[in-house]
């Protein structure tokens, strides 16, 4: 005897849903969780300077510094993550290597030409004040240095929103 809902169970798993699924086993091959280390690596030599704009608990600025033979700098103004942070680099044994302080990335401490490479991960969507970040970091790395920005764009509103 079929069940009752035989007809809902064959449409579910008709050719639409079958397709599906062999799409969603297609790997789109996304980059791994390192490349981004990776890349700053190929910038960086023994004895540079790094500023991290907007460190969280400085995870990455911890990384940075054991794997390139660095120093650095970390600025975030949110007050558990500078705690966070400064535990962090304790437990590293790296308050040697690396500084921490609660400020903002458009409001730098720092002179003309400090830093070797900025590392700013998934915050510039956060920075209120966008062109002034951006004229203060330019301001505070060495001529020629990098700034490395990796960050999240909403989808193409202008496109949907312009009128026809
Ligand atoms: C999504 S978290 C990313 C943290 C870290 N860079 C990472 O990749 O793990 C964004 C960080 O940006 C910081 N942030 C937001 N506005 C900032 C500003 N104006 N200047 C500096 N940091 C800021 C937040 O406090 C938060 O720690």
């Amino acid at each position: 005897m079929p069940p009752p809902n035989l007809d809902r169970l064959t449409r579910v798993y008709g050719p639409e849903t079958w397709d599906v699924y062999q799409r969603l086993d297609v790997s789109l091959d996304p980059k791994g969780p390192d490349w981004l280390h990776d890349l700053a690596g190929r910038y960086l030599q023994p004895g540079d300077v790094v500023l991290d704009a907007g460190c969280r608990d400085a995870e990455h600025l911890i990384r940075l510094v054991e794997a390139n033979q660095v120093t650095g700098v970390g600025v975030d103004p949110v007050g558990i993550h500078m705690e966070r942070a400064r535990a962090a680099v304790d437990a590293a044994g790296l308050a040697g290597r690396i500084t921490v302080h609660q400020g903002i990335v458009h409001d730098l401490p720092y002179e003309d030409g400090s830093f070797d490479l900025v590392w700013c991960r998934d915050v510039l969507e956060q920075v209120d004040d966008l062109d002034g970040a951006l004229g203060e970091l330019a301001r505070v790395v060495k001529p020629n240095a990098r700034l490395l920005v990796y960050t999240t764009l909403p989808p193409s509103s202008s496109t949907a929103a312009t009128p026809r």
